[in-house]
């Protein structure tokens, strides 16, 4: 996600760009640019780093001009650049232009208008639409806006401005949201509410497939075929610091509704109907995968989770042994690491201390290291041979819940892939991985539409000082991830077992102050025992609360109260089942008058030992 804003108006525009920005910080951070138009040209700043230390670099309010765009950018094309940075401008420096999306086709259009004696100075997918859009232009910016925009697949939220049209400014919408503010002789595109919500309360929302055309008095909508479109003008009552967090409560709470928006930006680009491809840039080629004989997976906290649900993914599709590794633990012990021993580093922020000491003290015995990784160009990226990119977006949120569903929707992806190319997995199972994958969004967001049953069911437990969080199988982790959650935002103590280990002693604490939290999905492997263990806590006067499948009869019987989820493949049940306890656990910390953004004595990424 990237944070886009743009002004055209009576006032100096960038000191309204450089506050509207700082606003969608949250949205992305890796490097910020401005462009304004002043005595007819366009002037161009940008550079690497958060906003603040870029703006103490160049100084945007000293930047002239009534019209303008500026950009916050968290790369998924090209490294974290001075020159991937955006603004891009056209060869002539005469059109500029500020994009958030990904455009699929970028390498097609970049030889085609190569041919015409366009040349780069970036490696972004941006950078092509301005040289197209300078292409097609023969005068009217509009018309060749629209001209370009045709000839692009993928997804895009755009700002245009040119010193050839130096009182206008072109907005365009397809996929990644962008906003059109209505002032008073003044106009402003954004990316969020947040960047303009001090200056106008009157909103336009551009709809895929639309462009609107700015001036300081003026508005227009059009369709790619050039149609005029009207629109309604819709008025926001959200406070700023409410709509930073899009009108949620707090970062947790929308991040958690995020997924699977996340989930489907983590896979586009990487699956079609039949075939999954990691290669892109990632270097993580057949011959790499035919040379892994064993794989060890380091990370902490909720990525380690995300290790144990991986274990179980790779042995059961790519036949690999995996051991899965505190990396706290392993960076302290002198492993065996043989030819063929790929290191799997899991990491949100790409920072954490002793997951990048333990990809280090691997590598200097001659492992290779893959990492899964959330920010792009973050230390971990940096020393790894391969890099998968989720496409979570900035985690704000303390408790990580968007990065640890798309961390197993690329472990997933990655085990799928090599036990397709190690002969495991043939051509139609592929087809039927990817084709349950993709009922994954619509999955999650039906559970988020029924909120209000976890909402409940919390302020039922809002005085219980402990909590067992029990599961079996591949959702054994996901009950270390639920009693994670629900410790660190509501400060309960709780923990995660494996099912089956509950007679082995934490059975003596049952009682009816200890609720049970127990992953009990349909499947033919362990469903009947978690059963068994279900009654022997009901034996001990224990309250059970079940996550159970949608429509499972036989489960009502047994517990006290139930979570349903939708039912998928037992190997996917994990990015399923999670999220009732991360909503679980952020309401429980609501109604006990904790802000689950910023929990005590946690920080976002633990970058010391
Ligand atoms: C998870 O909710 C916590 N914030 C914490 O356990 C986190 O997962 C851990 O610190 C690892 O962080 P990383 O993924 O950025 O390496």
């Amino acid at each position: 996600m990237c944070g886009i804003v743009g002004y055209v108006g009576e006032k100096e525009a960038a000191p309204l760009l450089v506050e509207g920005l700082k606003k969608l910080e949250y949205r992305g951070y890796d490097s910020a640019g401005m462009a304004t138009i002043s005595e007819k040209k366009v002037l161009i700043e940008k550079d690497v780093g958060k906003i603040e230390e870029v703006d103490k670099k160049v100084n945007f309010k000293s930047m002239k001009g009534k019209i303008g765009l500026a950009h916050s950018r968290w790369a998924t094309h090209g490294d974290v650049t001075k020159e991937n940075a955006h603004p891009h401008t056209s060869m002539k420096e005469d059109i500029s232009i500020v994009h958030n999306g990904i455009i699929e086709n970028f390498a097609d259009i970049k030889k085609k208008v190569g041919k015409e004696g366009h040349t780069f100075s970036s490696d972004t997918d941006t950078e092509a639409i301005v040289h197209l859009i300078a292409a097609h232009h023969e005068g009217n910016l509009k018309e060749a806006v629209l001209k370009a925009l045709n000839e692009l697949e993928g997804a895009y939220a755009l700002g245009i401005i040119s010193s050839k049209e130096p009182h206008t400014l072109i907005a365009a919408r397809n996929e990644s949201p962008l906003i059109i503010g209505v002032g008073e002789g003044e106009n402003f595109i954004a990316s969020d509410v947040p960047a303009i919500l001090e200056h106008t309360k009157k909103i336009i929302y551009l709809d895929n497939g639309e462009i609107g055309v700015l001036t300081k008095d003026n508005v227009d909508i059009f369709d790619l075929e050039g149609n005029k479109v009207e629109k309604k003008i819709h008025t926001i009552e959200w406070t700023v610091e409410k709509a930073e967090k899009g009108g949620f409560d707090h970062f947790m709470l929308k991040e958690i509704f995020e997924q699977p928006s996340v989930i489907s930006e983590t896979v586009e680009g990487r699956i079609s109907e039949d075939s999954i491809d990691l290669n892109g840039k990632t270097g993580f080629t057949s011959e790499e995968m035919k040379r892994i004989k064993r794989i060890i997976i380091v990370a902490c906290g909720t990525s380690w989770h995300a290790g144990l649900v991986g274990e179980f993914m790779i042995e059961e599709l790519a036949k690999i042994p995996v051991e899965v590794e505190y990396a706290s633990e392993f960076r302290y012990r002198d492993p065996i690491v043989e030819k063929g021993t790929l290191i799997i580093a899991i990491s949100q922020s790409g920072e954490t201390a002793d997951t990048l000491a333990a990809i280090r003290h691997a590598k200097k015995k001659g492992a290779k290291i893959l990492s899964i990784v959330n920010v792009k160009g973050s230390s971990i990226a940096r020393e790894s041979d391969i890099v998968l990119y989720t496409k979570a977006g900035p985690e704000i949120g303390v408790a990580s819940t968007k990065a640890f569903t798309t961390q197993l929707i690329m472990l997933y992806l990655m085990t799928v892939e090599i036990g397709h190319v190690l002969g495991h997995t043939n051509d139609q199972q592929v087809k039927n991985r990817i084709r349950d994958l993709r009922l994954l969004p619509l999955q999650i967001q039906s559970m988020l539409d029924e909120r209000k049953n976890v909402h409940t069911l919390a302020k039922k437990f809002i005085e219980k000082a402990h909590a067992l969080y029990l599961g079996r199988g591949i959702n054994f982790p996901i009950a270390l991830e639920g009693a994670l959650k629900l410790k660190e935002v509501s400060y309960v103590h709780a923990e995660g077992y494996p099912a089956a280990e509950m007679k082995h002693g934490p059975i003596a604490l049952i009682d009816k102050n200890m609720p049970v939290v127990v992953i009990a999905t349909k499947d033919d492997r362990t469903y009947k025992k978690v059963l068994s263990n279900i009654q022997e806590v009901k034996a001990r006067g224990g309250i059970v609360i079940a996550i159970a499948s949608k429509g499972d009869r036989d489960i009502k019987k047994c517990v006290d109260y139930i979570l349903p989820v939708p039912q998928n493949s037992y190997i996917l049940t994990p990015l399923l089942a999670v999220v009732p306890l991360q909503l679980f656990a952020y309401y429980v910390a609501v109604l006990r008058k904790h802000d689950p953004d910023k929990p005590k004595n946690l920080a976002k990424s633990v970058t010391v030992e």
